[in-house]
């Protein structure tokens, strides 16, 4: 029986990338999506995985979509924690809602999705949980307070999350892309991007599919004694 892996935002950017690459490794793969029905509709008949759509910065829809998963496939084996937005400003001009929403997407979530299938890990024995956070997260950014600061939070999410999982065979470890070539990255300002890119000493954006790479060697039976590690990606632009 195939390995079965839930990546939430899944069907575009990053996430897509991870669904693909794990998919290809002969996982048994559910995308989680939001809200743009179209994309993931496409991305499902094209890559033939299953997408399925709920906000994971909801408890109770987190609730009922893994219960129908666990009853469909009767495990999750692993979680990737991709889901993210920004709503980026400096904080002088960063009003409740740019903060609050980015708060409950992508850090709620993660405490929505992960405490909602460790259990079931735990008594199966095995489970690997990723986060994806961010290069900002570890040094801050310009126009990212809300966001900064939910990707530094995964990283002691994680970190707590692996002491207490290690005895059941479950690792939980945090990746920190850079720059990736998605459209997140694509609606910052032209001007902004083109500063940003010259201070990564690798001199261009990562593509998604070198994040996907590391997602899918982490989540491997060979990836057993990597735990609680935070790892980057980022062409030089943050070395820590
Ligand atoms: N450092 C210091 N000062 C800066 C600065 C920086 N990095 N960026 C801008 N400023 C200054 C400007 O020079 C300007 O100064 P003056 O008023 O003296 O002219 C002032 O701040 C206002 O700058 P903006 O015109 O840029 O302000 P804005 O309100 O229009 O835009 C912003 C603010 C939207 C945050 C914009 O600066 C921006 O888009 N920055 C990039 C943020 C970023 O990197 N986002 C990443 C998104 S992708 C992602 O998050 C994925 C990932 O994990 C990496």
């Amino acid at each position: 029986m195939s390995k079965v892996a839930l990546v939430t935002g899944g069907t575009r950017g990053i996430g897509e990338a991870i669904s693909k690459k794990l998919h290809s490794s002969n996982f048994t793969v559910i995308a989680n999506y939001a809200s743009n029905d179209q994309a993931a509709n496409e991305f499902s008949k094209k890559n033939n995985i299953e997408v399925k759509k709920w906000d994971v910065s909801n408890y109770e829809e987190c609730k009922n979509s893994i219960a129908k998963i666990l009853k469909d496939h009767s495990k999750i084996d692993i979680l990737v924690n991709n889901a993210g937005i920004t709503r980026d400003a400096p904080l002088h001009k960063m009003d409740l809602e740019k903060w609050q929403k980015v708060i409950d997407v992508n850090l709620n979530s993660v405490f929505n999705m992960t405490s909602l299938v460790i259990n079931q890990m735990r008594e199966n024995q095995f489970g690997r949980i990723v986060h994806i956070s961010s290069v900002n997260g570890q040094k801050g950014q310009f126009g990212q307070a809300n966001y900064a600061a939910t990707k530094a939070a995964l990283i002691g999410f994680s970190k707590s999350l692996a002491l207490e999982s290690a005895s059941k065979s479950i690792t939980s470890n945090v990746l920190c892309p850079g720059y990736i070539n998605t459209e997140m990255v694509a609606a910052i300002r032209e001007d902004i991007l083109k500063s940003i890119v010259e201070t990564i000493p690798n001199k261009r954006l990562g593509e998604a599919d070198e994040v996907a790479e590391m997602v899918n060697y982490l989540v491997s039976d060979k990836a057993s004694y990597i735990n609680g590690a935070t790892l980057s990606i980022n062409g030089g632009l943050w070395m820590d």
